[in-house]
Parts: C-alpha cells; sequence; structure tokens
C-alpha cells in the first residue's frame, strides 16, 4: 500500500539501522531485518526497515519517486505570492488568492509546486499510497456529455463482471498483491441492486482483508447505508464542476448540482471516507468556477479526485480540447496546501495527458497516492471514459509499494480513522 523508500545501511546503533538521508544519519528499527550489514540497501517506512533490496532496484526506484526540488529563489518573489501562501498553510484562502494561485505561471508557479512537495514531505513523509481501481462494469444509464460511457454511445462494447469475478478479482490484488485499498467503480449500473452490492461487499470482506471504497454513482441513501453496514468504508463521488450552469449543460438528463453535493453530505452523515473532485479544463469552465471546485472539496472530501477533461469520441464532446494538466498540477498543490495530510491520489487522466513523467511531476506538485488499474485485461480497453488511457505494468511501483505486512493494513485504518475525525 504504501511505498518505502530506499536507502543504503551506514552503520548500526544497537538494535537499530542507521541508514543516510538527505545528507544526515537516521534511525529505523531493524527487527524485520536481523542480518542485515553496512552496504545493503533497504526500504523503509517511516521508521521501520521493511526489506532488503538490491542496488540497482534502488537507484531504480529512487530515480522513479525523486522529485526534481526545484530551487526556488525566495527573495525574488512577490511579497502578494509569500503572503498567499503563509495564508494557505493556515487553511485560510478567499477565492481571489485561490485564483491568484491559479494563474501563477513561471517561478511564482515552481515555487507553489515546490510548496506543495514540502508540505505533502512535511506531513506524511515520502509515503506514497498504492490504491487499486476495479472497473467492474462500463454500463451506464446517465447520459453525461463528456464520458465515452454514456447511454446513447452504441460504440462501444458493454461488459459486465459477475459478483464471482469481482470477488475473485478483489481477492487476487489483495492476497496476492498486497493492495489494500480497493475502489469499485462502473457506470451508474442498476443492474446491479443493492442487495447485489451488499453481497459482493460482504463476500470480499469474508475472503480478504481489504478496505473497499465504491465508486457506482447516485445510488441513494438507502443503497449507500446499506453498503456502508456490509462493510464499504469510502465513496467516490465526483461533482465534476461546481458551476450550476456548467453541470446541467454536461448533464442533460435530469441530474443536478444539489442533489450531488446531497449526496457528498449524507455519504459523510453515514461516516465514509469521501473522495470528490472536479473535472479541469470543461469547455466554458473559468478559472472562477476551478477555484470554487476548491471551495468545495477543501471542506468535504478525505481524498481528492481530480482529472483533466479529454474528449472522447462518440460523444458531444469529442471535438472540444483536452483540460490542461498544468492547471491540474496547480490545484492539486493548493489543495496540498489546504489540505496537508489529505490523501490526493495521481488520476489516469492526468498521467494520460502528462505521459512519461506524469506520476513523478504530479507527486512533486503534493499528490501522494496511485491508483493502479485492477480491471483484468479482457475489459480494460471497454471501459473508455475518454481514449488512450495511460497503463503501465507497474512492476516496480507494485513491487515496492505494496506490503502484506498487518502494519501496513493498521497504519491506513489509524490514517483513515483519524482523516474521518479531522472533518
Ligand atoms: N475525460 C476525463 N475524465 C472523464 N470522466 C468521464 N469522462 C471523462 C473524460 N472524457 C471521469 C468523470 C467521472 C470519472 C469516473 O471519470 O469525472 O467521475
Amino acid at each position: 500500500m504504501c511505498l518505502a523508500t530506499p536507502a543504503k545501511i551506514v552503520g548500526f546503533n544497537q538494535d537499530k539501522i542507521l541508514i543516510e538521508k538527505d545528507g544526515a544519519t537516521m534511525e529505523v528499527s531493524a527487527f524485520l531485518l536481523p542480518k542485515a550489514k553496512i552496504g545493503d540497501w533497504i526500504l523503509y517506512v517511516n521508521d521501520l526497515a521493511i526489506k532488503k533490496i538490491d542496488a540497482e532496484e534502488a537507484r531504480e526506484i529512487l530515480r522513479l519517486v525523486e522529485s526534481p526540488r526545484n530551487k526556488v529563489k525566495t527573495e525574488l518573489l512577490s511579497g502578494k505570492f509569500k503572503k498567499i501562501i503563509e495564508k494557505a498553510h493556515q487553511n485560510d484562502l478567499n477565492k481571489g488568492e485561490i485564483i491568484y494561485l491559479l494563474n501563477s505561471e513561471g517561478m511564482e508557479k515552481d515555487a507553489l509546486l515546490a510548496e506543495a512537495d514540502i508540505t505533502r514531505r512535511a506531513f506524511i513523509k515520502d509515503f506514497i499510497c498504492i490504491h487499486g481501481i476495479i472497473e467492474f462494469s462500463n454500463y451506464c444509464e446517465n447520459d453525461c456529455a463528456y464520458c465515452g460511457l454514456r447511454s446513447a454511445n452504441g460504440a462501444i462494447e458493454r461488459y459486465r463482471m459477475s459478483i464471482d469475478e469481482i470477488k475473485e478479482t478483489a481477492k487476487q490484488a489483495a492476497v496476492e498483491k498486497g493492495y489494500k485499498l480497493l475502489v469499485l467503480q462502473s457506470g451508474e449500473d442498476n443492474f446491479y441492486t443493492d442487495d447485489m452490492l451488499v453481497e459482493l461487499i460482504k463476500q470480499i470482506k469474508s475472503v480478504c482483508r481489504v478496505f473497499i471504497f465504491m465508486s457506482c454513482g447516485e445510488r441513494g441513501f438507502e443503497c449507500y447505508k446499506k453498503m456502508k453496514n456490509a462493510g464499504a468504508s469510502g465513496a467516490l463521488l465526483r461533482f465534476e464542476t461546481s458551476s450550476q450552469s456548467l453541470f446541467t449543460k454536461i448533464h442533460p438528463q435530469g441530474k443536478n448540482l444539489e442533489n450531488r453535493i446531497e449526496h457528498l453530505r449524507f455519504l459523510k452523515e453515514l461516516g465514509y471516507f469521501i473522495t470528490t473532485g472536479s473535472l479541469i479544463g470543461l469547455p466554458g469552465q473559468t478559472i472562477e468556477d476551478l477555484a470554487d471546485d476548491i471551495l468545495l472539496i477543501a471542506p468535504r472530501a478525505h481524498m481528492v479526485s481530480m482529472g483533466p477533461f479529454i474528449p472522447c469520441d462518440n460523444t458531444p464532446m469529442e471535438n472540444c480540447p483536452a483540460g490542461d494538466p498544468e492547471m491540474n498540477l496547480k490545484m492539486i498543490a493548493v489543495l496540498r496546501l489546504l489540505m496537508p495530510t489529505a490523501r490526493i491520489p495521481v488520476t489516469t487522466a492526468l498521467e494520460t495527458l502528462l505521459g512519461e513523467d506524469g506520476r513523478k511531476r504530479a507527486l512533486a506538485a503534493g499528490a501522494n497516492a496511485l491508483m493502479m488499474n485492477l480491471t483484468p485485461k479482457k475489459y480494460r480497453s471497454l471501459y473508455k471514459i475518454y481514449p488512450g488511457r495511460f497503463f503501465d505494468n507497474d512492476s516496480l511501483w507494485q513491487k515496492y509499494g505494496l506490503f502484506k505486512y498487518e502494519e501496513s493494513y493498521k497504519m491506513l485504518e489509524e490514517r483513515m480513522a483519524k482523516e474521518i475525525k479531522r472533518k
């Protein structure tokens, strides 16, 4: 679940291992590695040495996760910018100040991203959490103008996974690979009755220890209550945009923003770990709208999910330009400053637009989690919310980001409970 950091052993102090970190020596507990010796490379999480790795792999991980740590010359930044950053740390930004940060370019943009990176490190250390997503059905009863799964799109092949298939996929992820948090996502598909979803959650929970986050749209209070009672921990539901008029425009049939926000309200009341966010770069969306998105997310969410809009063929928005990934990075950074301990995963849409370096850049802008696609291969390309979705084999990330230790499950449980309590 949490990506550990590689380090080289430089000495021992009784039962502790000494490692070098940023030029200084640091002590970590050695009880999992009784035979380690000076010069070995290890992975550690917090102050616990987890396992030995070879030097080559350690360097490769460092290359993947190291952020550029831009040198920002603070004396060249404007007084206004510095004042706004100071206020952001006190969770006290007004809309105008958020707009200022979202408009930042050049040196001030670099400084914003660097500040978010430092904030992430200060509050949550070098943790990068790895979560999995299983997209279990691409049927959808809605007709959202941006989404390739919209019901009016007759050009995609539809699939539904059976309860057994979803359970097996989840079990394999948790038991064999060490995933601790799985998002189960689908279009709004009422083929799966409340009882079926409840059964699914119960079955998964009975075969493996894993946190389940449901992402199946507006299913109403009763359904979410039953799913929570069955063992679901979190819910992922984006509000897509805080602009009333834009929301109505892109959701042609019967959807409204109040209802979506009402859903988020009662999900929180039910004790869910709330994941929400918006689409960045919708046609007609203004910087004011994006600032409002931030103001909507910050007080509500425990985890943020936002990504750039990507035009999808066979939708009414197929010819619209894609959202700006650089704006997405700035949005992540502002939210990290406002929500220092929140979970902010790098979304696949952002990775799709930024390419190779996307993960690294988003992590260096304050994100702290990755979402791996665990949908069985035969369905993966059919879950086409937008084209050209980024996938990689994630071999190295998964190899080093997933642990089956009891401690890492407990750690996640404690962190989520703390985050829920905080809001
Ligand atoms: N581009 C980017 N994200 C999209 N989503 C749907 N369609 C697109 C698109 N064309 C996102 C929505 C939804 C999530 C599951 O996928 O924000 O909430």
